[in-house]
């Protein structure tokens, strides 16, 4: 496929997030088994190629939770980014984001491509609180999110067993109207802060 024929659907800075398509299952199931990666999802369990299948089979018709694909300006595919739990009458969902190839971790991607993410939330969808939950000890995620403008709305103690012990969970929100100033700055600038 050429770069003309790239299906894109979200234009960031330095990312693309596009549909996920079949040949990428092979790169989702390694990267949800992926031991670095899996201690900061949810996922307990081993993950095969026909588990993640079906769940991109299902993801196409599914108006509640919508995955997207992160790309680089290059074409390629980093990880995965998404709106879970959708609901229509509150207004509100939960994004999720799972960057799987490493070496692009702390590298601004996640950033990039939470903000045209949350753009789509909020202007396109019409949703007015996006949530996020994060494991406490996920310092990168909780960082990224607070600067992209969640804000700690509580926490859910000893919520979940991890390594040996159970760890809290930080839940976050964020409505558009703390995210707008950040967006514009970052439409300008680049920069969050
Ligand atoms: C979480 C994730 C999506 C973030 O994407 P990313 O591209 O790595 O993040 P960015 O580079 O845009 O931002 C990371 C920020 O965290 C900061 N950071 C990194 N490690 C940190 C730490 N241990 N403590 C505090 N801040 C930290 C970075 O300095 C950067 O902030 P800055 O831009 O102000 O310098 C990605 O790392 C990922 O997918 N990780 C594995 C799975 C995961 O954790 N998913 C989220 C589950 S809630």
């Amino acid at each position: 496929m050429t770069s003309t024929q790239k299906v894109v659907f979200l234009t960031g800075r330095i990312v693309n997030l596009r549909p996920l398509q079949k040949s990428d299952i092979p790169a989702l199931t390694r990267w949800i088994n992926d031991p670095d990666v899996r201690e900061f999802v949810t996922n307990s369990f081993p993950q095969t190629e026909k588990r993640e299948e079906s769940w991109y089979e299902k993801l196409g018709s599914d108006e509640k939770n919508i995955v997207m694909g992160i790309e680089t300006k290059d074409g390629v595919l980093i990880g995965t980014m998404g709106i879970h739990n959708v609901n229509w009458i509150d207004r509100t969902g939960t994004t999720g984001a799972l960057i799987g190839e490493k070496e692009y971790w702390n590298r601004g991607f996640g950033t990039d491509a939470k903000m045209v993410l949350l753009e789509y939330a909020f202007d396109t969808l019409n949703l007015r609180k996006i949530c996020s939950d994060v494991i406490s000890y996920n310092k990168r995620s909780l960082h990224y999110s607070l600067h992209c403008g969640y804000r700690i709305e509580g926490k859910r103690r000893k919520h979940v067993w991890r390594n040996g012990k159970f760890c809290d969970i930080i839940q976050l929100a964020l409505f558009k109207e703390d995210w707008l100033p950040i967006w514009k700055k970052y439409r300008k600038t680049g920069k969050v802060r």
